[in-house]
């Protein structure tokens, strides 16, 4: 039987019309199969879709800093963090977080998404060029389009690309991330910040899946490159390695103050509660503490990467943990979700708008808890599935083919 969302739309009496071709597009698009829609994984699956990335979700010390304040019943902020002053465990956390990251303040926010959408609608408006990756995540985006700041998009890691930009608009803010959510890519951010500076812009740098996994202490990548006196921004989604539904920004003490007043997600959301701030205070020692973690989330990146591009998957031997099998249009990625998922292997599907119309992907995030079994496991899989999905027809893997040298971008991650 075709489900209710099948239905004629002159059957939904009262919607209205904008609304009604609007849902009518959706359901033409994913018909009962929406590509995010999978299977429930049993107990033996292999799960690649968590960014949990150091498997810290159940690390002991984080859950009793957490338990403790929940049971001691000092849990009631149920307000703005604008209300929030010094006493608080908000701005302990911050003053913890501005040290272990070398900056000069940090603002504690609801998400990642609260960071960059905030950050970014606080340092710009009409009048300011913004410069933006074009897979940049889309926060950033957003919080751009929110005050109507002209926004030009860039070649995917290419500062050749920006440069072009910057010679037609003149100085602005250029925006990038540190490790593409999307497709692991690792920034080019040397190459980034040289044409930056040579044009007097401002940089922000989201290192949300850099945070934990680059650097021997886990600060990050700018902080891995030197590069911290050079990036005025950092914003963070905590919900990846440090595993705590929050987000933070760095950046000058001035700007932060600002933002922790002005930016709307600080003022018209309510804060971060105390047993959450607890985890992640907890979170800040274990990462500094447990370099073993950052080692074998290499180890097993490297591992896992070496063999699938042995097996003809377009992807490098050296990157970031996130591993992306991009198969392209989205019924390829069906397929390819489809046929992982048969086998007990569970990765997250990414589509548009998360990406371009016909460069979807079923990213592996990597973990370091991951068996030997497991990273076998999954090879297995892939080598067994690689007829079904037909990865020599991904055009993915034709570009790869085609493309001469592919350069090392493994500086990113690990404890280097
Ligand atoms: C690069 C990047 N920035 C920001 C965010 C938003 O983070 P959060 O989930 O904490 O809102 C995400 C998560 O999807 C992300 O991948």
């Amino acid at each position: 039987m075709p489900s209710p969302a099948h239905k004629t739309s002159d059957t939904y009496r009262g919607e209205l019309p904008s609304l009604t071709r609007r849902l009518d597009r959706y359901f033409e698009r994913v018909k009962d199969d929406h590509p995010l829609k999978g299977t429930v994984p049993g107990p033996n699956a292999i799960e690649l879709w968590s960014n949990d990335y150091l498997s810290l979700s159940d690390h002991p010390v984080i859950t009793k800093a957490q338990a403790d304040v929940l049971a001691s019943g000092k849990n009631s902020v149920f307000m703005s963090a604008a209300y929030l002053g010094d006493g608080t465990p908000q701005r302990a956390i911050e003053r913890q977080a501005a040290a272990f990251l070398g900056t000069e303040a940090v603002v504690l926010t609801q998400s990642g998404w609260c960071a960059n959408f905030g950050l970014i609608q606080s340092i710009s408006n009409e009048q300011t060029p913004v410069y933006i990756d074009i897979f940049a995540h889309a926060s950033l985006w957003e919080g751009a389009r929110s005050v109507g700041a002209p926004i030009h998009p860039f070649r995917h890691n290419d500062a050749g690309s920006l440069e072009g930009s910057l010679k037609k608009s003149g100085p602005g803010i250029v925006i990038v991330d540190a490790i593409y959510s999307s497709n692991g890519t690792i920034c080019s951010l040397a190459n980034i910040l040289g044409v930056s500076e040579k044009f007097g812009c401002e940089v922000v740098v989201d290192e949300s899946h850099s945070i934990g996994i680059c650097g021997r202490n886990g600060q990050g990548m700018v902080s891995l490159l030197g590069l911290t006196d050079k990036v005025k921004y950092r914003t963070f989604s905590l919900s990846k390695a440090f595993v705590t539904r929050a987000g933070m920004v760095a950046g000058p003490a001035r700007t932060m103050d600002y933002f922790r007043y002005e930016s709307r997600p600080a003022i018209f959301s309510s804060a971060v509660l105390p047993h959450e701030i607890a985890g992640l205070a907890a979170t800040v020692e274990v990462i500094q503490d447990e370099s073993w973690r950052r080692e074998r989330l290499r180890k097993n990146t490297d591992y896992l990467r070496a063999h699938l591009n042995h097996l003809g998957y377009p992807v490098d031997t050296e990157g970031s943990q996130v591993i992306a099998l991009e198969a392209g249009p989205e019924k390829r990625t069906v397929i390819l979700r489809k046929a992982l998922e048969r086998r007990g292997v569970f990765g997250a599907v990414f589509c548009a708008p998360a990406t371009p119309k016909n460069r979807s992907i079923v990213r592996l995030s990597v973990h370091c808890d991951l068996t030997e079994y497991q990273l076998d496991r999954i090879i297995e899989v892939c080598e067994e599935m690689r007829g079904e999905v037909e990865v020599e027809n991904w055009p993915a893997s034709l570009r790869y083919k085609s493309e001469p040298e592919r350069p090392v971008r493994r500086a990113g991650i690990g404890t280097a």
